[in-house]
């Protein structure tokens, strides 16, 4: 570029810059709906017109000098008119792949000196000298990568490859194979043509002859996959030297036979890379590779060895150790190998990488294949609890084993593996359901996968053999059901080098405390998908803890034990935790839980999708936790005040009722009370009341001063006279025994009870017991019969009196002491009636 021309672009850029959306992206100046990107180191600019739609190429006029490379994929362009990137001096790259493209024009690449790279894939142009002029590439002199593949359609038997020979820089050339044509002479004149992909859904060549490659020695590089090959000639790879990639995969009716002429040829070249997968049909019947198929590539430098999806069953003895030792990767996944011979030649091979996962996997006969054969041949499956008590021989430099989803069925027995190297193996989606172990000498691990595989049970030295590993992956098992009894963390303790370990989806419902107490370097910890309510784990022992993923679970809201934890491993270094997908709840449970999301410094993942449940079933996004916090803290708050203010209230309501109704009872209470006392005690005597025979006919209750009367007059007239028995406290009362029970037991013995009425009777403490003690046995025990008979010594004015005197006086029988000689006759007459009555 000139000067002048740097200075040119330079203002336009400045200009373009200031429409831009940023500071290099821009609409195009030649069709706004398209996006140009300036490259600053090169200054120039990329144009990214893909899927808009577009019709024809756009016009660039002359902004098209900048132009470094032009996406114009996935429009519906149908033609390139001649001369049209006339301008486009600097275009490097150009695309109008997935199109409609179906006729080139002698000058239609006019101007391209420069292009580098020319993708015309998927488009209708006919592999016909009238469609693809033998000139249209001559001005791409410095072309190095041309696709024209998925072009030729449907007949291309009468199509012929378009000639290059003008595109003496093409290094890669992407075409669709076709039937019954060969390179021709012309190719020679490509010298730098190292690449060649003929596969493509166009691709349809058949029978290869020895002549197909002649004219392209130098090829590297060359993929007939997918090409319905059927047939190869001997001697067609022979004369490519250098070749060192072949892959001949997807050719159905190929075959292990017709693999053995090209592998016959790959011992002249310098093969490293050979793919024959899926050489078989689907749903051929089972296959066996033979000697036949493989023995000339032992002198060969192979590298790797790819032979999947071949219904291979069996390898022949002798065939393994024919492989050569460079062979570093094999691959035969999608097969269905089963026990052999061949697996203890293994044993020989330097491979380091092996691929047999996917053993015995269903397929789809619609969608695979139209052919159909049953298969005649049960097949015997690597399914039965053996029992290995010697070291198993293994491939001494074998690292990688990849034997995912390949129905092995058995409980992992003590495995002692000799001299190895592994690091890497991934034995998931198997049914491996009970992990017996030890796993023994395997020194090397670092990796290990053993998900999906249903595993209820682990026992507790299964990992004994395998200290240096590093990463663990046992999610989606079930072993939630026997880790929960490792109580003192046995089954990890081996695992002293272990960064990241995974249990999620294992139903766990707790771990016991000391489960990942010897893990000290892990770093990451993924539980997501389990039964967790809380974790009360230690952590606090894993220095480099980083990630812990929660998510999944059924955490109401983390206690204390865990938030303590978390933030002990948080102080130290960052630590990250998802908690999405938890059922939180918002109440005053878990206000301590919310308080510490507002606060911590662990690094909450995913936390715009947290929610929690308040108590009355509303949920809401936990997005701005302070709020809900500082609310629902009013709300507790105030929870303590009402609680203590309705149990006072309780209280004191209650009280007042027990008072209420104890003062009401309070005597028969205390009758009760001393009654049963009495009885306890043994002294009552047993007293016939239907009999109505009793110990004294009277209890008289009267005041200590009045005993004067009571002495002199009562026991005279009624004892002395009357010839009833009476009871005085004073005389006949048990001496040593409590008053009250006393009282009480009089009462009880006593016919009736006569009350000496006098104000002195009424200040007496005892009297008043006495007399509601009298009306108690009267009520309770003696049916309502009244017991009770009053003497007014000297005149009592009514008000004195107790409520409940009067009460009884209004309604039962009472006498008034005369106090004169006839009087006194009478008194003591009727007193003796009213006793004995
Ligand atoms: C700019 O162009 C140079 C040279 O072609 C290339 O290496 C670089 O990746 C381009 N930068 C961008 C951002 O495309
Ligand atoms: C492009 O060419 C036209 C005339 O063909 C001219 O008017 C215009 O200024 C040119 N654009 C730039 C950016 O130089
Ligand atoms: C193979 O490649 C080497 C360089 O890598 C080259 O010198 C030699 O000419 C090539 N041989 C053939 C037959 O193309
Ligand atoms: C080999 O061919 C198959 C089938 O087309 C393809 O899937 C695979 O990617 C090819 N291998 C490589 C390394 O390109
Ligand atoms: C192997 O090549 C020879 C010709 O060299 C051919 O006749 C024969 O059919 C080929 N075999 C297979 C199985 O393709
Ligand atoms: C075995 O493989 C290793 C790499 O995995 C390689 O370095 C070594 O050369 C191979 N041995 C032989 C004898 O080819
Ligand atoms: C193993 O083979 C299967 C089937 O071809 C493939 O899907 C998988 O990616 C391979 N694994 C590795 C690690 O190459
Ligand atoms: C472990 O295996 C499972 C199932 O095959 C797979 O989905 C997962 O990605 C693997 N994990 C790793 C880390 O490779
Ligand atoms: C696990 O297997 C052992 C040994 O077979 C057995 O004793 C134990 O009960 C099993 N545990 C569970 C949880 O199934
Ligand atoms: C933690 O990580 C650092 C850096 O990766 C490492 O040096 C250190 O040994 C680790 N500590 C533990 C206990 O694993
Ligand atoms: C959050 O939830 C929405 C809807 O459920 C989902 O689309 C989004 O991917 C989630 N984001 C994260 C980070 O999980
Ligand atoms: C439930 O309670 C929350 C907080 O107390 C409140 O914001 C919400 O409106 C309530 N929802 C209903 C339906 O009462």
């Amino acid at each position: 570029m000139s000067f002048t021309m740097r200075l040119y672009v330079h203002q336009y850029i400045l200009l373009l810059s200031v429409l831009a959306h940023c500071d290099v992206c821009f609409k195009c100046s030649f069709e706004s709906s398209c996006e140009c990107t300036l490259n600053t180191t090169i200054n120039l600019i990329s144009a990214k017109c893909s899927g808009r739609g577009l019709l024809a190429i756009p016009y660039f006029c002359n902004s098209s000098i900048l132009l470094d490379s032009f996406d114009g994929s996935y429009n519906k362009i149908e033609r390139i008119p001649n001369y049209i990137f006339r301008s486009a001096k600097n275009l490097r790259h150009l695309d109008l792949s997935h199109n409609s493209i179906s006729l080139l024009l002698p000058e239609s690449f006019q101007g391209l000196e420069e292009l580098v790279t020319l993708n015309l894939e998927s488009n209708s142009l006919k592999y016909n000298i009238d469609i693809i002029p033998p000139d249209c590439f001559k001005s791409t002199p410095q072309l190095r990568y041309l696709n024209l593949k998925s072009n030729v359609g449907y007949y291309s038997s009468t199509q012929k490859y378009p000639s290059l020979s003008s595109l003496s820089e093409l290094e890669i050339l992407k075409l669709d194979g076709l039937p019954r044509d060969s390179f021709d002479r012309g190719f020679n004149e490509l010298s730098k043509l190292t690449y060649m992909d003929l596969s493509s859904k166009d691709c349809d060549i058949g029978i290869i002859q020895s002549r197909f490659f002649q004219y392209t020695p130098n090829l590297r590089y060359i993929d007939i996959s997918h090409c319905k090959v059927t047939k190869v000639w001997k001697n067609t790879f022979s004369g490519l030297k250098n070749l060192t990639y072949l892959n001949v995969s997807y050719n159905e009716n190929l075959k292990f036979d017709g693999i053995e002429n090209i592998t016959y040829d790959l011992q002249f070249t310098s093969i490293e890379v050979l793919k024959f997968n899926k050489v078989h049909e689907t749903f051929a019947m089972n296959s066996e590779i033979g000697r036949h198929t493989l023995k000339y590539l032992q002198h060969t430098k192979l590298r790797e060895l790819h032979m999947d999806s071949n219904r291979l069953q069996n390898v022949k003895s002798g065939v393994v150790s024919m492989l050569p030792k460079t062979l570093n990767r094999l691959s035969m996944a999608d097969n269905m190998l089963t026990f052999g011979q061949y697996i203890l030649e293994g044993r020989n091979m330097n491979i380091s990488v092996l691929n047999v996962s996917f053993q015995f996997t269903s397929h789809n006969p619609v969608l695979e294949s139209t052919d159909r054969y049953e298969s005649n041949f049960k097949a015997k499956r690597i399914k039965r609890a053996f029992r290995v008590n010697f070291p198993l021989p293994f491939p001494t430099n074998l690292r990688e084993v990849h034997s995912r989803g390949s129905q092995l069925q058995f409980d992992i027995p003590r495995l002692e593996l000799m001299e190895n190297r592994l690091e890497y193996y991934d034995a998931s989606l198997n049914l491996l359901s009970h992990w017996r172990g030890p796993l023994l000498n395997f020194l090397h691990l670092k990796f290990l996968n053993l998900s999906s595989n249903y595993c209820s049970n682990i026992s507790s030295y299964f990992f004994k053999g395998t200290e240096k590993l590093e990463k663990l992956h046992i999610n989606n098992n079930l072993l939630g059901f026997s880790i929960q009894f490792d109580v003192d963390g046995q089954i990890l303790k081996p695992l002293k080098s272990l960064q990241i370990i995974d249990f999620s989806q294992n139903r766990i419902p707790f771990l016991p405390p000391l489960f990942f107490a010897f893990l000290e370097r892990l770093e990451v910890l993924k539980l997501y998908d389990n039964l967790f309510e809380d974790i009360d784990f230690r952590l606090t022992q894993m220095k480099n803890l980083s990630l812990i993923d929660l998510s999944r679970n059924r955490i109401q809201f983390l206690g204390y034990v865990a938030i303590g934890q978390l933030e002990s491993v948080a102080r130290d270094h960052m630590l990250s935790l998802d908690l999405s997908e938890n059922p939180f709840i918002c109440s005053c449970a878990s206000l301590k839980f919310l308080k510490w999301m507002t606060e911590t410094k662990v690094i909450l993942l995913n936390r715009e999708n947290y929610s929690c449940k308040y108590e009355n079933g509303t949920k809401t996004l936990l997005l701005n936790v302070n709020n809900i916090y500082n609310k629902l803290k009013k709300d507790c708050s105030s929870y303590p005040v009402i609680i203590i203010g309705i149990t006072g209230a309780i209280f004191v309501s209650v009280s007042i009722v027990c008072f209420g109704l104890f003062y009401r009872y309070r005597w028969k209470l205390r009758y009760i009370f001393y009654m049963t006392k009495n009885r306890f005690r043994g002294y009552v005597p047993v007293i016939d009341h239907a009999n109505k025979t009793y110990l004294y006919d009277a209890f008289i209750s009267y005041a200590e001063q009045d005993c004067g009367f009571v002495h002199n007059d009562v026991i005279k007239n009624l004892e002395g006279e009357g010839n009833l028995k009476l009871c005085l406290h004073k005389r006949d009362f048990l001496p040593g025994n409590e008053i009250a029970a006393n009282i009480t037991s009089a009462i009880h013995n006593s016919r009736k009870t006569v009350v000496i009425l006098s104000p002195h009777y009424l200040a007496s403490n005892w009297c008043r017991f006495e007399f509601n003690m009298a009306k108690m046995e009267s009520m309770y025990t003696r049916e309502n019969e009244n017991i009770l008979f009053m003497v007014f010594l000297t005149n009592v004015p009514p008000r004195e009196l107790p409520l409940m005197m009067m009460e009884f006086i209004d309604s039962n029988s009472y006498i008034e002491y005369p106090d004169d000689e006839f009087g006194n006759v009478v008194f003591w007459q009727k007193m003796l009636e009213a006793v004995s009555a």
